[in-house]
């Protein structure tokens, strides 16, 4: 099956058999980063099979109703909402021996309260945090994680702003490998570091951030056969496109008309851009959603290559409390550059105090999710005000990590402690209502009854927010 495809360079063109990619995956030509071809993949010019069914793939109502009855199977590789979309990436000799821990299948939530305030008919939110280790990554690991264990890899390695490194130690762990987490240290939500520890990953904290830790793990793999998994590996993206195929589903194959996905190292919104186009080569669905990526403030590079009439890439010192797109130095720009502009999207930023207040009202919706996926609703509200999203526009956000994976910012949050006096400054009084109506911190009292009735309603007299 694995025979099936090609690593072709997104910048070269060169092509070169998946396995005989360098360690660090990176093109032997031109530097570029790699992407995985199939026969029937969109432009792969150098094949007679160029559609589907000439590369005896199933016709599209057959593959819609098989990825929905293996839902019902007991088979664990039908069970994962990854795998069970295997058709369209055959990347394993023996797809059976996949490593999984049922990921995907992830909840397609309506936000009818957010719509509302922003004048949308529909918002929906594709809750990737509903992953078995509470992130995207989860999708784009147990694809990866089955290469390098059917490749006879014993070590595994990531740089991770931490939700990598959680999935990967994960997956590491099920399938009996033996795995190296580079985290750089402080940086990273707690949440996430016990994660690593839990599964028995190495854990390095490097006295660096998330770039430098990308730079020594680069180092690394080229002198000790340890599998890098960072998302510079292409097979990392053919699991995360697969989101793409079940939001499709969900919406029983109409797509929605734009995609907002939250940017720190670009490869999610590749993999999803990938996804949907596969999707359309494939006769699957009849368009193609926009797709826009967010990024936080201090960590921008995108948004300014976007507004920066030179078109040039320049890293940037990368510093945002939503510390999983904490990165300055994206590896994927480029591919998702590439996406935004093929799909007509736009890239945003999103200042510390639009993200607290986009996490709490995701948060009032009964959903939550991590700093890094509020970055979503955010920028949802700049393309509104833009006029680059249209009200009868179906919009659906990717949350991509759980409330869970940092509490430590939503109990500051609600306690009022997370913000700086300069940044509560900048708020203006409407903003600090607003913030004011959505905090909820506890409330300490003595356990008189009295005393707690008489504070449950001055409490229940106020207006829910
Ligand atoms: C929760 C969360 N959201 C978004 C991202 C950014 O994804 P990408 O690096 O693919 O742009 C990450 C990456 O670490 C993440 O952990
Ligand atoms: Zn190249």
């Amino acid at each position: 099956m694995s025979s099936a495809h090609q690593l072709r360079c997104t910048d070269c063109g060169d092509r070169i058999p998946g396995a005989s990619a360098a360690s660090d995956f990176r093109c032997l030509l031109c530097g570029g980063l790699y992407e995985v071809v199939y026969p029937w993949s969109p432009g792969n010019s150098s094949s007679d099979l160029t559609d589907a069914a000439a590369a005896r793939l199933p016709n599209p109502s057959a593959l819609r109703y098989l990825w929905a009855e293996r839902r019902t199977s007991t088979m664990a590789i039908d069970q994962s909402g990854v795998w069970r979309f295997r058709d369209v990436f055959p990347i394993l000799d023996d797809a059976n021996k996949a490593v999984t821990l049922r990921e995907g299948n992830t909840p397609l939530y309506d936000l009818p309260r957010n719509a509302k305030a922003l004048g949308l008919d529909f918002l929906l939110a594709k809750h990737q945090g509903m992953n078995p280790t509470g992130s995207f990554k989860d999708c784009g690991m147990t694809s990866a994680l089955s290469v390098a264990r059917e490749r006879g890899f014993e070590w595994v390695a990531c740089a991770s702003t931490g939700n990598t490194s959680a999935a990967m130690a994960a997956y590491a762990a099920r399938a009996g490998l033996r795995s190296i987490v580079f985290i750089p240290e402080g940086k990273i939500a707690w949440g996430k570091l016990s994660q690593s520890m839990d599964y028995g990953a190495l854990t390095v904290q490097l006295r660096t951030d998330f770039d430098g830790c990308v730079r020594v793990l680069t180092d690394l793999v080229k002198r000790f056969p340890i599998y890098l998994l960072n998302s510079v590996n292409p097979y990392r993206l053919e699991g995360q496109k697969t989101p793409a195929f079940e939001i499709a589903e969900q919406l029983d194959w109409q797509v929605p008309e734009h995609i907002v996905v939250p940017g720190g190292n670009l490869a999610n919104s590749a993999a999803l851009g990938k996804g949907f186009l596969e999707m359309h080569h494939l006769g699957l669905i009849n368009k193609v959603p926009v797709i826009s990526v967010i990024q936080a403030q201090g960590a921008n590079p995108l948004y300014r290559w976007f507004t920066d009439s030179n078109r040039i890439m320049k890293p940037v010192e990368a510093n945002t409390r939503a510390t999983a797109i904490r990165i300055g130095n994206p590896a994927s720009w480029r591919k998702s550059a590439a996406i935004i502009e093929k799909l007509g999207g736009w890239c945003e930023q999103v200042s510390e105090q639009e993200i607290a207040l986009a996490k709490a009202q995701i948060g009032a919706e009964g959903i939550g999710c991590e700093p890094a996926s509020a970055v979503t609703l955010a920028g949802l509200k700049k393309l509104v005000a833009a006029g680059r999203v249209q009200p009868e526009e179906r919009v659906v956000l990717i949350l991509t990590g759980h409330t869970l994976k940092d509490s430590a910012y939503t109990i500051d949050y609600h306690r009022d402690e997370l913000f700086t006096d300069a940044e509560r400054a900048q708020l203006s009084p409407e903003q600090a209502a607003e913030h004011a109506a959505l905090r909820k911190p506890p409330i300490v009292l003595d356990p008189d009854t009295d005393t707690v009735i008489r504070t449950l309603e001055a409490h229940m007299a106020l207006q829910p927010a």
